[in-house]
């Protein structure tokens, strides 16, 4: 039998590592889906480097500037999208199901924005549509809730998935390195996106919650209703205030199932989170990602490995492809649906808004040291029936208490029980509009998971 042809869009770090994992684990795929399946093509846009870093990995593959060539290539099968951002990549992934290719894709952006459009025409084409490398990099979880919970009602998703993100909390954390420094080396290792601010702006973990979300609950894709927070505005000293409340500072993507009213909603929300150190999830470090599922039969799961380099998304793309080629020549609807539920089952479940979220807070607020500071604001908080679960007072830092002019500032850090983000933000203008305290309040939430 002759062999399955894929086509790659795109020869970059995810391209290389998909031709070197099918070219490195040849005879061990042929014996997993019965043929054998091999990289003939790929379209980029500098061939000559291409070509290059082919000939370097010992790789027998057909280079073009043409991608319109490739998705049309009658001997090719299978199309793997690892170009990224949203044009010409919607329009070829769309031109290659309208000539009957399967597609797997690492490109979040892609599916989270037009994901709703992307698999109607793969139904329409009867083809597969898959993006397993989208999310989380080497871990399979899109296949682990799409198919392995598929039993369960899940409650919630919350992980950690930008690897870039991690990789720079972990080593400002460790290492008490620059922001920048750590970002150029994330690039150099070829984990942050074309546009780091993706991943340090929160929008690259946002589109991936939004994918998981929606297998998660069988909702429609809705990126634009995921509240997006990134973790530039993150200051070493709440780290160690954190640390020394026995919490680490992570950046969650949270998606969980609420009952308001007796009515089904949604919170989709990524930012930065304390999580308590004894947590599984706070131990995760460096590029590496985990994603913590609740469901109502397995209770709590965990999911954990590298999200990002060459050969963990090469491998999540294999996958994609071998599920492809074992389904070729069979009716795809017949095939695990790419929203894990059936198309004409989603459910259009509300997304609740920011004031309606409810998680812990922790606050930090610089205040000046004078008698009946601390009750005034305990003040407020009870006002709001807000409960405090710790409190911790610094002394005044150094270079303060040396300025005898000013006042004397010191920073309060508080940590509220669960809340509804509105009630907290009420009680926080009212903070801030206190005399006594001169800054704006750092809020950060707080998961207990
Ligand atoms: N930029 C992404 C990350 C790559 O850092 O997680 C994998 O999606």
């Amino acid at each position: 039998m002759s062999s399955v042809k894929v086509g790659l869009l795109g020869f970059g770090t995810v391209g290389q590592g998909i031709a070197s994992v099918l070219a490195r684990n040849a005879d061990e795929i042929t014996r997993r889906c019965g043929r054998r399946v091999e990289v003939t093509h790929a379209a980029v846009r500098d061939v000559a480097k291409a070509q290059a870093a082919a000939a370097e990995a010992n790789l027998d593959i057909q280079i073009t500037d043409d991608a319109a060539s490739v998705v049309s290539h009658p001997d090719i099968d299978i199309i793997c999208e690892v170009m990224g951002g949203e044009q010409p990549a919607l329009d070829l992934c769309l031109s290659a199901l309208a000539h009957g290719k399967h597609i797997s894709t690492a490109n979040k952006a892609l599916v989270a924005v037009h994901g709703n459009t992307l698999f109607a025409a793969a139904q329409k084409y009867k083809v597969m549509f898959g993006f397993e490398p989208s999310v989380a990099g080497g871990i399979p979880v899109i296949k682990a809730v799409r198919e392995g919970l598929a039993g369960n009602r899940i409650n919630s998703v919350a992980g950690i998935i930008n690897g870039t993100g991690n990789f720079i909390l972990t080593a400002m954390t460790d290492q008490g390195r620059d922001f920048n420094d750590v970002l150029q080396e994330a690039q150099a290792l070829g984990y942050a996106e074309a546009d780091p601010s993706f991943d340090v702006d929160g929008v690259d973990a946002a589109h991936k919650l939004t994918l998981l979300a929606s297998i998660a609950f069988g909702m429609p894709l809705k990126f634009d209703e995921v509240l997006i927070e990134g973790i530039r505005n993150i200051e070493q000293e709440d780290v160690v205030h954190a640390n020394e409340l026995g919490y680490a500072v992570k950046h969650l993507g949270i998606a969980r199932r609420r009952n308001i009213e007796g009515k089904t909603a949604v919170e989709l929300r990524v930012h930065p989170t304390l999580i308590p150190q004894r947590q599984l999830l706070a131990n995760v470090h460096g590029v590496m990602n985990a994603v913590l599922v609740d469901s109502d039969a397995v209770g709590q799961s965990l999911y954990y490995g590298p999200g990002a380099g060459s050969e963990p998304t090469g491998s999540a793309a294999v996958a994609d492809v071998i599920d492809m080629v074992r389904a070729l020549g069979s009716d795809p609807t017949h095939q695990v649906p790419p929203l894990a539920f059936q198309g004409n089952a989603l459910e259009d479940i509300p997304v609740l808004g920011a004031d309606d979220i409810e998680t812990g807070f922790y606050c930090r607020i610089t205040a000046e040291d004078k008698p009946g500071v601390m009750a005034d604001i305990a003040g407020i908080f009870g006002k709001h029936n807000i409960s405090l679960e710790a409190i911790l007072q610094k002394e005044p830092d150094a270079d303060n208490a040396a300025d005898e002019n000013a006042a004397t500032l010191l920073p309060i850090v508080l940590l509220s029980h669960q809340v509804r983000e509105g009630v907290m933000r009420q009680a926080i203008a009212e903070v801030e509009a206190l005399q006594s305290v001169p800054s704006a309040v750092v809020l950060l939430r707080v998961e207990n998971l």
